[in-house]
């Protein structure tokens, strides 16, 4: 019964993500369809802690589908990896419901975490073709990451991120202004003019010390000459 209720779901998820299935008997020739079918036996495996047979079934599935997620992977409802070639998910990624991802993505990690090193993917996530989210940071609810980005930090909700390594160019539908975009070409700081504002202030705190104390010294240094006379005077 939860076999054909995960059919019918499969299909409603490939009908509205992909508008070249033409019809619902297409969708056993989807390599998504295939992978997070076994991927499900594979992470039961994986829990019960058969991880020689989860990785076996696992890497089997690699190659019936060219979708490579390891046994330990969490996913939520309605997991759309369109195309599929070259997907890679590791270990401790978790991904949320309504997620698509496109063919060459990775959810990897950088090589310099231990435990958690995947990344954790938000509900109605898309994630273009070839990107690589890299790291055990969130990408944010409804985000969307650019084609052939390396996403290397969080990324906050409703984002859209592109570029090497990413960053974000939208949010809430808002185009993010860079620093180099909103550059004002008249108005511009002048770092000698500040270096010598703040040379001045300096002297006059110096200055102000100094007067504080010129008394005190004032006194020391007739004390001092008081001593030495009485010394020379001794030793005549
Ligand atoms: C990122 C993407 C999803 C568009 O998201 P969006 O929120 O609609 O963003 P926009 O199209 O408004 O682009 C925002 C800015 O990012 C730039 N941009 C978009 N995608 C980019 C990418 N992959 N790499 C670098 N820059 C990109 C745009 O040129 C635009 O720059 P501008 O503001 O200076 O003009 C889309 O461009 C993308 O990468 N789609 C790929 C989908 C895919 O993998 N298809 C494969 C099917 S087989």
């Amino acid at each position: 019964m939860g076999y054909i209720r995960f059919i019918k779901e499969e299909m409603q998820v490939i009908k509205d993500r992909d508008p070249a299935i033409k019809s619902n008997m297409e969708v056993f020739l989807y390599p998504s369809f295939k992978a997070i079918m076994r991927h499900r036996v594979a992470h039961w495996l994986y829990l019960h802690k058969h991880y020689f047979l989860a990785r076996w079934y696992s890497q089997r599935t690699v190659r019936k589908t060219g979708i490579e997620i390891h046994p330990g992977a969490q996913i939520g409802k309605g997991l759309f990896i369109d195309h599929g070639n070259g997907v890679i998910i590791g270990e401790t990624a978790v991904i949320g419901d309504n997620v698509t991802l496109y063919q060459g993505v990775t959810l990897g990690g950088t090589g310099k975490e231990q435990g958690k090193r995947h990344p954790t993917i938000g509900n109605n996530v898309m994630i273009s073709a070839g990107a690589k989210v890299l790291g055990s940071f969130t990408v944010g609810d409804n985000s969307k990451i650019g084609a052939g980005s390396v996403v290397l930090s969080e990324v906050p909700s409703n984002s859209t991120v592109v570029g090497v390594p990413g960053r974000v160019v939208k949010r809430n539908n808002i185009k993010v202004v860079s620093p180099c975009d909103e550059l004002d070409q008249i108005h511009l700081p002048d770092p000698v003019k500040n270096d010598i504002e703040m040379l001045k202030r300096e002297n006059r705190r110096l200055a102000e010390i100094i007067a504080k104390f010129l008394p005190e010294a004032a006194t020391m240094v007739e004390e001092c000459e008081a001593i030495t006379e009485k010394d020379e005077e001794d030793n005549r």
